[in-house]
C-alpha cells in the first residue's frame, strides 16, 4: 500500500521507519519530512494544515493511508476532512482531538466519569483567577486552555509569580489564552502511557519516561523532551492496569457516548504516588521524543497496529512484547531552548550502526549538497535498543560518541532515574 506520513520532526522519523520495515508497504512519502525521512522516503512538500491540500495530494498519489504525527493538523481536522473524502487515517478527529487542545474540557469529561485527576476550576478573567489564587494559596498550577505548543504550563514557586503568571498567561498564547485552568498541584512521578483506541476497543502499547529540562539532573529550563526511555518502571503492570480501567477506558465510553469517538493513539501523561496513578494531561498523538523508543520496541508491527486502529479492529489485535528496553537521547543545537543557530554542518551519523537495535532519528535536519545541516532545535535521536536499559543506554551514548558535531549537546544521564 502507499503511505503518507504528515509531519517533519524525529517522532515522524521513528514512523516512517518502523512502517518501512512492514512488507504491506509499497510506497512511503514524508510530508513535509527531513533529511533522514529523505534517506528512507520520498519527500513532499505540503502544507500539513490544510486538509483539502492533504486530500487532494492523496488522491493523486493513490495513497491508501494516513498517518498524522504532530497535533497542530489533528487540531485543524485534517483527519475529518481526510475521512470525508473517504481516505484511510491514523489519527483522530478535532472534535476528539480537544482532549489534548482543552485542559478544561479534558477536565470536565474526567469529572463527568470520576476519573481521578487533579482538583481545578476555570477562569476567563484575570481577576476571578487572582481571587482564586489568593484565597486558595499554593501549591497549584496555572495552565492556558489550549494548545500552547507545551509552553502554556506554569507551576509558580511563590505568589506574586502567580498572580504575574495569570496575566501572562491570558495575554501570551492567543486564542489558548482566552481562559485559564488553575489546578490543585500534584506530587509523584510522572510517567506516559501510550493507549491505541479505534473508538471502542483500548491497546495499550508501552510506557515511556521523558526527561523535560534542558540540563543534566533534571536542571534549567523545559524543553520538548531531551530524550526517553521504554517502559517505565514507575508504571508497573498493576498501575498501568488501574489507569486504563479507572482513566483510560471510562474516558473514550464517554467520548463515544458524546457522539465523539476517538480514534488514534491516546498519550496519558500520569502523576503516580503511592501505588496510585492519576491523570495529567492527554495528548491526541505519540509523544516527541517517546514515540521514537517506542517504535524502536515495536518494528514493523507498529503499521499493523495502527491500520487495525482506523479500521476499527483493534479487538483483534495483540501486541507482540519483546522482554526489551530502548533509549533514546535527543542532540540539540547550542542554545536550545532558547535561540540558536541554524545551519552547522554534522558529521559521523553514516558511521552510526543502523539496525534494529540502532538508529539515528533526524528531527531539525536539512541535507544540502552532500552535508547534512542542523536547522531546528532538536536535532538528532539516537535511539538504541538492549536486553536491559543499561545496554540500550550504552548503545545510544556509544552512537553518540561518534557523532562529530561541535555546535550540538546532549544530556547524559538520560535513564538516570530507571537505572
Ligand atoms: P501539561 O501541559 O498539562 O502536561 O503540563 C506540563 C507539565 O506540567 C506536566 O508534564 C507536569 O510535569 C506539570 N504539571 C501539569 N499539571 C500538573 C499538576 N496538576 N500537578 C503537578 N504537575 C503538573
Ligand atoms: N515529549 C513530550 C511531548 O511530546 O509532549
Amino acid at each position: 500500500m502507499n503511505i503518507l506520513v504528515l509531519g517533519s520532526g524525529g517522532r515522524e522519523h521513528a514512523l516512517a521507519w518502523a512502517i518501512m520495515q512492514n512488507p504491506k508497504c509499497d510506497r512511503l512519502i514524508c510530508a513535509p519530512g527531513n533529511a533522514g525521512m529523505a534517506a528512507i522516503a520520498e519527500c513532499a512538500d505540503i502544507d500539513i494544515l490544510d486538509g483539502s491540500a492533504v486530500s487532494t495530494f492523496c488522491e493523486e498519489t493513490a495513497i491508501d493511508f494516513v498517518v498524522i504525527g504532530p497535533e497542530a493538523p489533528l487540531a485543524a481536522g485534517v483527519a475529518d476532512r481526510l475521512r470525508a473524502a473517504g481516505i484511510l487515517c491514523f489519527g483522530p478527529s478535532a472534535a476528539a482531538a480537544r482532549l489534548e487542545a482543552s485542559k478544561a474540557f479534558t477536565k470536565e469529561i474526567c469529572d463527568a466519569v470520576g476519573a481521578p485527576t487533579a482538583a481545578w476550576a476555570q477562569f476567563d478573567t484575570v481577576e476571578d483567577a487572582r481571587r482564586y489564587i489568593t484565597k486558595i494559596g499554593l501549591p497549584l498550577v496555572i495552565k492556558a486552555d489550549g494548545l500552547a505548543a507545551g509552553k502554556g504550563v506554569v507551576i509558580p514557586e511563590t505568589l506574586d509569580i502567580a498572580l504575574d503568571a495569570v496575566k501572562s498567561t491570558f495575554g501570551n498564547y492567543g486564542a489558548a489564552g482566552q481562559s485559564v485552568v488553575i489546578e490543585e498541584f500534584m506530587e509523584g512521578e510522572e510517567a506516559s502511557f501510550f493507549v491505541l483506541v479505534d473508538g471502542v476497543t483500548c491497546l495499550p502499547i508501552g510506557t515511556a519516561q521523558d526527561h523535560k529540562r534542558v540540563g543534566d539532573g533534571d536542571t534549567g529550563p523545559n524543553t520538548g523532551g531531551m530524550g526517553a526511555y521504554s517502559p517505565a518502571p514507575v508504571l508497573t503492570d498493576a498501575i498501568a492496569q488501574a489507569a486504563l480501567d479507572q482513566i483510560i477506558r471510562p474516558t473514550m465510553a464517554e467520548m463515544a457516548r458524546r457522539g465523539t469517538p476517538y480514534q488514534g493513539v491516546l498519550y496519558a501523561g500520569l502523576m503516580i504516588k503511592d501505588g496510585q496513578a492519576r491523570l495529567v494531561e492527554y495528548n491526541a498523538r505519540f509523544g516527541d521524543p517517546e514515540c521514537q523508543v517506542l517504535m524502536m520496541r515495536l518494528g514493523a508491527q507498529a503499521l499493523d497496529l495502527m491500520l487495525a486502529c482506523a479500521e476499527g479492529r483493534l479487538d483483534q489485535m495483540a501486541v507482540n512484547w519483546a522482554d526489551d528496553h530502548a533509549l533514546t537521547v535527543v542532540m540539540a543545537a547550542t542554545g536550545y531552548p532558547g535561540s540558536y543557530r541554524k545551519g552547522s554542518i554534522i558529521r559521523g551519523t553514516e558511521s552510526c550502526p543502523e539496525d534494529s537495535a540502532h538508529m539515528v532519528f533526524h528531527a531539525g535536519t536539512t541535507a544540502r549538497g552532500g552535508a547534512l545541516l542542523a536547522t531546528g532545535g532538536r536535532v538528532l535521536n539516537v535511539t538504541a535498543r538492549g536486553a536491559t536499559l543499561q545496554e540500550a543506554r550504552d548503545r545510544a551514548y556509544g552512537m553518540v560518541d561518534q557523532i562529530d558535531w561541535p555546535e550540538g549537546f546532549c544530556r547524559r544521564d538520560i535513564g538516570w532515574r530507571a537505572l
